[in-house]
């Protein structure tokens, strides 16, 4: 069994990022609900638990609460804020409410480093985000550190090997928070630390194997990162036995199939199928404008266009999907976990309940920048791996309204023009997504001698760490300058260029 720390999902913002810190140690991390009974978690053999921040309070009604046989398993514990009031609460501390949340930097001083401060400074800072506090740990805990406004900044029981803190040593604001984390893995639960992307491949390709046996597998290839890094993974599990389809659906961006092509026959060669199924897709979309049933319809018409692809292929069991693990967890907390948040991945209209194919989904465990680093890992090339997210029903959902042939024409060549200009701006690699937007209203305009009549195009770029939340970037003016000047002067249709400066929330990044 490999080893693994779970984390227990309290509701924080931050319980993935605690579970890539430890992930980034080489330990494997899962997040699980608050509420998993101390079975369930025993009979996955944790080497240790966390467990995370939340917003409730252990004061209220109905905070999430905790198995509290958890606590005597034996395996080491480590609470996280709201987990360290958890724990103080559960076995017999004192709480007190706070007069007022104390947010942001703060210097801990350490009065007993023990184990879980070994080897680090006495005064450290820290970043906290409280309204309660410990003001009485449970028998048999030290207060390990404080600070002038929080008498219980850490406290532990070295005995039980349960220890907590108040702040929060994930986020990068607690410049030792790794140190603190290194300590309570390695030195506290006494990991080994031998997971690596190497050996999470070679995991993946005796599974897809025993999964597969003599089947077939078709993989849907959207030309982003994910599907490129599962179709590699699949294709170095079972070759031939995979074919990636990728379909070219009238509302890609100019020069994607051609790209994707050449990438998967001569770069990085793939049992690749390419479809060109432009006409059934833009004659479905025909008079349509509501945002999500251009969704719907794209989604379904991707299935019919795989299902006659398999048919064509015989033997095909299984379709291969990119899910990944923040994927996941969402649906999961949607169920009723406390930690619902935005939905950042929207699955192209939903796969339809009565599916012909059983579903791999390889990295349903990762991460998107692990993601990146198997695919690095996998000898894909940059030109995938650093590829802006697109989304799946692409142009479609950047042609306000009506999707017509005439319409999708203009928009890839406004914004071939902005991906031209914009991949020379030298930070270009902050950026999460730019892209064109038709506007299909007429504005006035003129151009030599004539009156025009012509469409907007809104330029977007954004900024964000997982398209949860983005900010607009402020491209330079004469780079905006360059990408209208080459838009009205080159693009027939356009006579009017704008700059969206909206961030999400609000706004959200895509137009519709
Ligand atoms: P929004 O517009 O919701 O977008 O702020 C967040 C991220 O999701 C992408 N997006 C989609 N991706 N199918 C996809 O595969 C979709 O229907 C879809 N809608 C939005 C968007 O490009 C951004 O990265």
């Amino acid at each position: 069994m490999r080893e693994f720390v779970a984390v227990l999902d309290f509701g924080s913002q931050y319980a993935q990022l605690i579970s890539r810190r430890i992930r980034e140690f080489g330990v494997y991390c899962e997040i699980l609900p608050h509420d998993i009974s101390c079975a369930d978690l025993r009979a996955m053999a944790p080497k240790a638990v966390v467990l995370s921040g939340g917003p409730a309070s252990v004061l209220e009604d109905d905070h999430p609460g905790i198995d509290p046989e958890i606590f005597t398993l034996g395996i080491p514990v480590l609470g996280i804020c709201y987990g360290l009031q958890i724990t103080a609460d559960v076995l017999g501390g004192f709480l007190e409410r706070g007069t007022a949340r104390e947010y942001g930097p703060a210097t801990i001083q350490v009065d007993k480093p023990g184990a879980l401060f070994s080897g680090l400074p006495e005064n450290l800072d820290v970043w906290m985000s409280h309204g309660d506090h410990v003001s009485r740990p449970p028998k048999g805990f030290s207060i390990l550190a404080h600070t002038s406004s929080c008498a219980v900044a850490s406290m532990g029981d070295e005995h039980r090997k349960i220890y907590a803190v108040q702040f929060h040593p994930e986020v990068v604001h607690t410049p030792m928070g790794v140190d603190i984390l290194r300590n309570f893995l390695f030195g506290i639960a006494q990991c080994s630390g031998g997971w690596t992307m190497k050996g999470f491949i070679e995991e993946s390709i005796t599974n897809i194997r025993t999964q597969v046996g003599n089947a077939r597998v078709i993989c849907g290839m959207s030309g982003g990162v994910d599907s490129a890094v599962v179709a590699a993974l699949i294709n170095k599990a079972i070759g031939k036995q995979m074919t990636a389809i990728f379909v070219d659906n009238g509302v890609l961006r100019s020069g994607e199939a051609e790209e994707i092509r050449s990438t998967f026959t001569e770069v990085y060669p793939l049992n690749l199928d390419t479809v060109d199924a432009s006409d059934t897709f833009l004659d479905a979309l025909r008079g349509v404008t509501e945002p999500e049933e251009k969704r719907k319809i794209i989604g379904r018409t991707f299935i019919d266009v795989f299902y006659e692809e398999a048919k064509r292929i015989g033997g095909v069991d299984f379709l291969a999907q990119g899910t990944l693990y923040p994927d996941v967890i969402e649906s999961r907390s949607a169920k009723g976990g406390p930690s619902a948040t935005i939905k950042s991945h929207h699955n192209v209209g939903g796969l339809p309940a009565d599916l012909k194919f059983k579903l791999i989904e390889p990295l349903k465990e990762l991460f998107k920048d692990e993601v990146r680093v198997l695919g690095k890992e996998l000898g894909l090339p940059d030109t995938i791996l650093k590829r802006q997210p697109f989304p799946g029903p692409g142009l479609a959902v950047r042609i306000l309204g009506e999707v017509t042939r005439e319409n999708v024409a203009i928009l890839q060549e406004a914004d071939k023009r902005v991906q031209e200009e914009i991949r020379r701006y030298e930070e270009y690699d902050d950026i999460w997504q730019a892209f064109a937007v038709l506007l299909p209203v007429k504005s006035v305009g003129v151009m030599g001698d004539e009156r025009t009549y012509a469409n907007v195009i809104a330029i977007r770029a954004v900024s964000s760490l997982d398209g949860m939340t983005a900010d607009w970037v402020k491209l330079p003016y004469d780079l905006l300058a360059r990408i209208s000047t080459r838009i009205i002067n080159e693009v027939r249709g356009v006579n009017r260029v704008v700059y969206d400066i909206s961030s999400k929330p609000p706004s959200t990044i895509e137009w519709e």
